[in-house]
């Protein structure tokens, strides 16, 4: 007891040093422990393959994951373990990392007794926090995992909170709950689902991590407003698992992309770091190239390549990068010139005078999302 409460202590107060627990949330945090939520067994990642550790064997290990400022993997490959192989395990649920979800709450812009739409419960550690401090009855949360839903339903009742968990598609909503003063996913969306908006009350906000193909990491906040939109901004740098139906095809590598037989050769002087570790230019990028999706391998040296894979069409590139070198190999293959296509919508950035993330902005109505550059009317096509 003694050390669970060293440890929490511990979290809250690194998470008030780093300035991501606001005031109105440290109760909260203080109170809800983060352990009541995670499961017995979880995921963990030590340089191989994800592997699963059980609470039964080593207790201490396990608490420790559960009060370190990092998310928690609570299920893989959707419930199902896919057996040892190439690809890996996919991460399907987890705990966010505490500081994400202090910033995504203080964002959230709450205060007590509003009614708030969760969309992805998870281990319900979040939904918590919010009826810790909206009260009763205020908050809906949607998982679409039905096991993972039970869970969690569980875990809140266990810990005393009145949480309505549905399990279903949260692009759907929750009808019979909406109006809602809030929506908050903590899942990414591709393409904003309309429904959020229908169902917040207007002058609400619906806030949700938003990903491209290319580029997993950025927070919109929406104003809802009563003319059946909502207009957002980006407001953070977070990275999240997609929405279900969203989720599109793995980016794998093949064995017969490792060679050069068949692929287009050329080279590069854009180093690739700029395209992908730059977090504006890939941004930005990502709105330009769809279904593009990136893979870093590395080598000895500080040597890696840049895959760019289109797990549809069955496209790729390489970017060999070797350190200190000025130009760089390119192979591509397939029907689209996968680089040609990210290099050139690099150049459409620069051109722009390369704007930071929060001056995209996105707008969502019935018929779907649009993305613009500072105001509606420049509005970004691809
Ligand atoms: C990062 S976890 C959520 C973390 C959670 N809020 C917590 O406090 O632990 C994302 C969750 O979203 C769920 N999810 C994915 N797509 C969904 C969808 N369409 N509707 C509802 N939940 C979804 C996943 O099953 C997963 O449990």
């Amino acid at each position: 007891m003694a050390d669970l409460a060293k440890h929490s202590a511990r979290l809250v107060s690194e998470l008030v040093g780093s300035g991501d627990l606001t005031p109105e949330w440290r109760a909260a945090f203080e109170k809800v422990a983060r352990h009541w939520f995670i499961p017995d067994t979880v995921w963990v990642q030590d340089g191989g393959p994800l592997v699963p550790v059980d609470r039964g064997d080593d207790e201490a290990a396990w608490m420790e994951l559960c009060y370190r400022n990092d998310f928690v993997v609570t299920q893989v490959d959707d419930g199902v373990p896919a057996l040892p192989g190439r690809v890996g395990h996919e991460i399907t649920s987890s705990a966010s990392r505490p500081d994400v979800v202090a910033q995504m709450l203080a964002a959230l812009h709450v205060e007590p007794g509003m009614s708030v739409l969760e969309i992805g419960t998870g281990t319900g550690w979040n939904a918590a926090l919010l009826a810790e401090r909206l009260g009763p009855d205020r908050v809906t949360s949607v998982e679409v995992d039905p096991k993972v839903a039970d869970y969690a339903r569980h875990a809140l009742r266990e810990a005393g909170y009145k949480v309505n968990v549905v399990p279903g598609d949260g692009a759907l909503g929750h009808p019979p709950d909406a109006p809602f003063d809030r929506v908050i996913a903590t899942a990414a969306a591709a393409r904003v689902p309309y429904a959020w908006a229908e169902q917040t009350r207007p002058g609400g906000q619906v806030l949700t991590p938003w990903a491209t193909d290319f580029h997993n990491g950025a927070l919109v906040s929406f104003a809802v407003s009563g003319d059946g939109s909502m207009r957002g901004r980006i407001v953070g740098n977070v990275s999240f698992m997609r929405l279900r139906a969203q989720r599109g095809k793995r980016a794998s590598l093949d064995d017969d992309m490792r060679g050069t037989a068949g692929a287009r050769q050329a080279f590069t002087r854009l180093h690739p770091y700029q395209v992908l570790g730059e977090y504006d230019a890939s941004l930005a990028i990502g709105l330009k190239v769809p279904r593009c999706k990136p893979v870093v391998t590395h080598h000895d040296g500080g040597a890696y390549t840049v895959w760019l894979i289109d797990p549809w069409s069955g496209s790729w590139a390489a970017v060999d990068h070797e350190p200190g070198a000025e130009r760089f190999p390119v192979r591509q293959s397939g029907d689209r010139g996968l680089w040609d296509e990210v290099e050139a919508a690099f150049h459409w950035w620069d051109a722009l005078d390369r704007p930071a993330a929060d001056r995209w902005g996105l707008t969502v109505r019935p018929e779907g999302q649009h993305i613009w550059l500072d105001a509606e009317e420049h509005r970004i096509r691809r």
